[in-house]
């Protein structure tokens, strides 16, 4: 889809359509309340063709409320209702705008909207890009294994402003922020979504190298099996024991065109299990079924890295992904199996199903060694976080209050969920092991999210500031809250808010 900005509009662009959002105001007559129009916002000639068409009468402005009318001169309108002014938020736009996508884009090839009635408190960029990020990740579809392909005709977008042209640079740098970032979600769900067979530790490396060597300002590295055997990262290579593939660690490093020695530095570091059924202390049939997704914390990692550097973040990002699949077979690592990781502490494994940690451990050791600023590592690491806090929400944890606070607010800013869990000293000591410096699980199945932390917490620097999220729950396969994300499959949650703080740091 396409999108242009229109600050020369007399009244709308030629479209098939011009859309103009009206609000609805409860009104009290005697007893009765009444839901009324306010459209004193659009344009004298709109407002004279609106009142003449007969059934106007009928729209009051109610959220998701439209009436097709025509115009002076042949021209069609679209009165959308967006509810009540006070009450519209950019998320409460994101779902309108959402659902006019559905409205308008099986029908319509080209649309204009009427930008300035589409206006969170007057705020030009930010109400423009929840437009556009409402469009675009409502128009996703997954249908690269489909025999026929929906099509969507809806092409092309005019945003329609009469406000001053000094607006308009702004404006328009926010419109292509929002596209890097929209396009940058609906990427991270075609990898999330991509079946086993066909995106395995290999291929998923070379396809994320191949993407990021197009940004400016991204060099790559990949480290394979000999590489990682020579970086000591015992951990890491006991998961991929079983496997046909090659380990890949994927290194991407972004740095800004005015960097400085004290450009603020953050490493992010991804689990990008290709498909984990378990290993040896293998899954029930039932739990295995969309295991395919165990790279979701790769894939948002990447996607917020790419976003924040095509639109040229100040601060120096670099991006670890640790991709393997945890498989069964002759060479599988044992339950029992003691391994050393690279930063020399012994684990016991005793269950191969807790192979995201011993993944992530080691590359956060390999992260710590560059002492960057901050690490903040993604995983769909435990089931345990989907009972914590549910499919919509992200569990947040970490050694660092600030860094924290700063990424919960990154998610209110784009109306994502996130909730902090404790890493407690208790939960420490149920990581440990009688026979190993550390063990892979706890000795008890409460408080397995925050546990898993735990063991994490043993493979980052003291000084430096670390964040975990756990994406289990919201990152796909559970069905979506939220009605720009699709029905079934990745959500593409959290892309946004890491983004945010990325762009933000
Ligand atoms: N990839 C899973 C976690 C998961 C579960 C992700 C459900 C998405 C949906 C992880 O590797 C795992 O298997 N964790 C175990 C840990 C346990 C053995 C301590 C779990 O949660 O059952
Ligand atoms: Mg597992
Ligand atoms: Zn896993």
């Amino acid at each position: 889809m396409e999108f242009q900005l229109n600050f020369n509009a007399k009244n709308h662009s030629e479209s098939e359509v011009a859309v103009f959002a009206g609000f609805s105001k409860t009104e009290e007559k005697g007893k009765k309340k009444e839901n009324k129009l306010v459209n004193s916002h659009w344009p004298k000639e709109v407002k004279e063709a609106f009142n003449s068409f007969k059934a106007s009468q009928t729209f009051n402005g109610l959220s998701g409320q439209s009436l097709a009318f025509p115009l002076a001169n042949g021209d069609t309108a679209l009165a959308y209702g967006l509810g009540e002014k006070s009450k519209l938020n950019f998320e409460s736009l994101r779902k309108s705008v959402s659902a006019l996508h559905k409205l308008v884009a099986d029908t319509h090839k080209e649309i204009s909207i009427n930008l300035d009635s589409f206006l969170v408190k007057s705020k030009l960029e930010e109400s423009l890009t929840a437009i556009v990020e409402a469009f675009l990740l409502t128009e996703y579809r997954y249908e690269v294994f489909m025999s026929k392909k929906s099509e969507i005709k809806l092409k092309s977008v005019i945003f329609d402003s009469k406000l001053p042209k000094s607006k308009a640079k702004k404006a328009n740098e926010a419109l292509v922020a929002a596209v890097h970032v929209s396009e940058s979600v609906n990427l991270c769900r075609d990898y999330v979504n991509c079946p086993p067979n066909d995106l395995n530790s290999e291929t998923y490396a070379k396809r994320v190298v191949e993407d990021a060597k197009k940004i400016k300002g991204v060099k790559v590295k990949v480290l394979g099996k000999a590489e990682l055997k020579k970086e000591k990262m015992g951990m890491f290579l006991a998961v991929n024991q079983g496997s046909d593939f090659e380990p890949q660690l994927v290194q991407l490093t972004y740095t800004p065109p005015k960097a400085t020695k004290n450009t603020k530095h953050i490493a992010l570091v991804g689990k990008g299990l290709t498909f984990d059924t378990g290993g040896l202390s293998l899954k029930p049939g039932a739990s295995m079924v969309n295991m395919k997704t165990d790279m979701a914390g790769s894939s948002t990692l990447y996607a917020a890295f790419r976003a924040a550097a095509l639109t040229g973040a100040k601060t120096k990002i670099t991006c670890l992904l640790g991709m393997t699949d945890n498989a069964i077979g002759p060479k599988a690592i044992y339950p029992d199996a003691i391994v050393k990781a690279k930063n020399g502490k012994t684990v016991e494994i005793l269950n191969t199903d807790a192979e995201g940690r011993l993944v992530l451990g080691d590359v956060l050791t390999y992260a710590s060694e560059m002492k960057p600023d901050a690490i903040i590592d993604a995983a769909t690491l435990t089931g345990a976080c989907l009972i914590a806090v549910g499919i919509e929400t992200c569990a947040v944890l970490g050694n660092n209050q600030k860094l924290i606070n700063d990424l919960l607010k990154s998610a209110k800013n784009t109306d994502e969920y996130a909730w902090q869990l404790p890493i407690i000293e208790e939960f420490h000591n149920d990581m440990k092991s009688p026979i190993a410096d550390l063990k892979n699980i706890g000795g008890s199945r409460w408080g397995g999210t925050a546990k898993a932390a735990a063991f994490l917490e043993n493979f980052v620097d003291k000084d430096i500031a670390w964040a975990h999220l756990d994406i289990a729950g919201i990152s796909g396969g559970q069905g979506a809250h939220k009605p720009y994300c699709p029905a079934s499959g990745a959500s593409g949650l959290i892309v946004r808010t890491v983004c945010d703080y990325l762009r933000n740091a």
